[in-house]
């Protein structure tokens, strides 16, 4: 029988998500984002918008590129080379295994990273087995995780599904870049489906082969330490856990993390910290939150350093729900390089300064007075005098023989000019966050058992429904006012999940399950006097309050208050008790 802490179960029964294609048996990895699922996956994507594209008060914009990717530009990006995972085939039954993570289940190691012949010797000299049929395990290969295609007709035009949104936002960089302030720092993101072809798709939602991202390119010139500096120091800034690849765990605040060394770049150590600001405000407090970063081994080909952010999970511990790269100008140089486009942008310099140059400025009439037919020689040598070397006098071999110059051929001049403008190919950091890994982490830290019910504790935030109106009976006068008061709440801005099906007992039960804060009941009494009762998805509390009120309450408790802070008049009928999750 299911538990009632499943997350999957409640998933599965109130529309979450499931495994896609059931009726043909499921496959691995890929999941349906349900009717309910996907309420709280768009509002969680709102929110992940409104803060960092809109709320950290830095130029952000946010584009959409294509899925299918043409090899070139995989290859460029290094992913047909290097996105790889080992990979192990059972020789007797041709069952295949993700190598790393067989030898962690079987031997508690961690393999992440280890090369094709570390892995082999620790498969030998452990004499690991096949879980289906015993034979004897070794001879790991690499498996590319690129799922892949053609353009057209022709089998040569190869394109691969993307595995990160980040490639279409490099090679479109130049334009996005043109078509805005044409200044850095510049954030572009993008939220869009990738897919990886995961050897071992597991743990539901977590090691998915199709999934959402919601990342940012983070360009900025990283000579320009101040711009980082100062927007880390106007954070507010809560202290980060870190885990740092040699195993050290330090409590440190961003600043704190850069001036160490810890952190590579301030931008790197800013998005951090907000991310972890972004889990605060979805519930998530700051000793959940841990940043541990990947070893060398274990990263990315394209990163220079990356923390993943992890947070715990009942059923499978701590799980990655963003990772925070420094990619550096990885991409960039690489595309620049196999494009054969410029891809360095010219920045408008803050603080402009003179520079001097030096060049030699031949005096023409002299030479020629000089020189007579051997002039446009001399001329020539002339012009090609090293300024930074040459001084008063020169001596040159020329084809008519030797010649001293002097101060009445030649004179060094010297220029000051104004130097406004630089170019560069920016450096980039990359905070990316897998959307249904946080849906999965909130689901999760949202179900508990109360009474023998499942309610999920979502933040109103990211709650499907604002609120759900029931009439209390199936009659017409309840049902047209509380039809009456579904349209005005919608009007007036808010979700209301509509019900009338069933024991008021199981509607509460089905609005707890699927996590909505506050259920509107219309009962006689609102027939009289225009009253309702507003009950509290937490605490099963019940309160009377003025049909007319119910916008306003709405607001106050979508804007985090507790209705029970309201000093509305406490109601006392109570749903009846039921053992099972509900009907
Ligand atoms: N772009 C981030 C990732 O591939 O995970």
């Amino acid at each position: 029988m299911e538990r009632l802490d499943d997350v999957d179960g409640l998933a599965r029964r109130r529309g979450f998500y499931w495994p896609s294609f059931e009726i043909y048996g499921g496959v691995g990895g890929l999941y349906d984002v349900g009717q309910i699922g996907l309420r709280v996956k768009h509002k969680l994507e709102g929110i992940w918008r409104r803060f960092f594209l809109e709320g950290l008060s830095l130029p952000m914009v946010e584009v959409e590129t294509p899925l299918i990717t043409p090899s070139r530009v995989l290859e460029a990006s290094g992913h047909v080379s290097s996105f790889t995972d080992p990979l192990v085939e059972c020789p007797s039954c041709h069952r295949v295994y993700r190598a790393d993570q067989l030898l962690e289940a079987k031997l508690g190691v961690n393999a992440e990273g280890l090369g094709i012949e570390e892995l082999n010797a620790l498969f030998q000299k452990n004499d690991v087995r096949c879980d289906a049929c015993g034979a004897r395990l070794g001879g790991v290969k690499t498996f590319n995780l690129l799922f892949k295609t053609n353009l057209g007709p022709f089998t040569s035009d190869v394109a691969y599904v993307r595995p990160e949104t980040a490639q279409g936002m490099f090679t479109s960089f130049k334009r996005i870049f043109e078509a805005s302030r044409r200044q850095l720092p510049l954030g572009v993101a993008q939220v869009g489906r990738v897919a990886r072809n995961e050897i071992s798709p597991r743990q539901s939602l977590i090691r998915m082969r199709e999934f959402t991202i919601m990342e940012f390119e983070f360009f900025f010139d990283p000579a320009d330490l101040q711009a980082a500096m100062s927007a880390l120091g106007d954070m507010a800034a809560e202290s980060l856990n870190l885990t740092l690849a040699d195993g050290r765990e330090l409590t440190l605040t961003p600043m704190k993390a850069v001036s160490t060394s810890h952190v590579k770049t301030p931008w790197m150590a800013y998005f951090m910290e907000a991310a972890l600001q972004f889990l605060l405000n979805l519930g998530f407090k700051s000793e959940e939150v841990r940043f541990v970063e990947k070893g060398d081994k274990e990263r990315a080909h394209y990163s220079a350093q990356t923390f993943d952010v992890m947070i715990p999970t009942k059923r499978w511990g701590l799980v990655e729900v963003a990772g925070i790269s420094y990619r550096t100008d990885y991409d960039l140089r690489n595309h620049s390089i196999k494009s054969g486009q410029d891809l360095s942008v010219s920045v408008t310099l803050e603080k402009p300064f003179l520079q001097a140059s030096r060049r030699v400025v031949a005096h023409a009439d002299a030479v020629r007075v000089d020189f007579g037919e051997h002039s446009g020689e001399v001329l020539a040598a002339i012009s090609t005098l090293d300024p930074s070397q040459v001084g008063q006098e020169v001596e040159l071999n020329l084809s008519f023989g030797r010649v001293r110059l002097g101060p009445r051929h030649f004179a060094v001049q010297v220029e000051e000019r104004l130097v406004s403008a630089k170019k560069l190919i920016p450096h980039v950091v990359e905070p990316s966050f897998g959307s249904e890994r946080l849906l999965y982490a909130l689901l999760d830290r949202s179900l508990v058992i109360k009474e023998g019910r499942v309610v999920l504790a979502l933040p109103s935030s990211v709650a499907p429904y604002d609120c759900s109106i029931f009439p209390l009976v199936k009659r017409d006068d309840m049902g047209s006012m509380a039809k009456r008061l579904e349209s005005e709440l919608r009007e007036a801005g808010y979700s209301v999940f509509y019900d009338e099906d069933g024991s008021i007992g199981k509607r509460y039960a089905r609005s707890d399950e699927i996590g909505i804060p506050v259920a509107i009941t219309i009962d006689q009494r609102s027939l009289e006097d225009n009253s309702v009762t507003v009950r509290d998805r937490d605490s099963w509390k019940q309160w009377r309050a003025r049909s007319s009120e119910l916008a306003e309450i709405l607001r106050r408790v979508l804007s985090g208050k507790s209705l029970i802070s309201l000093g509305l008049e406490e109601f006392s009928r109570r749903p009846p008790k039921g053992k099972k999750a509900g009907g």
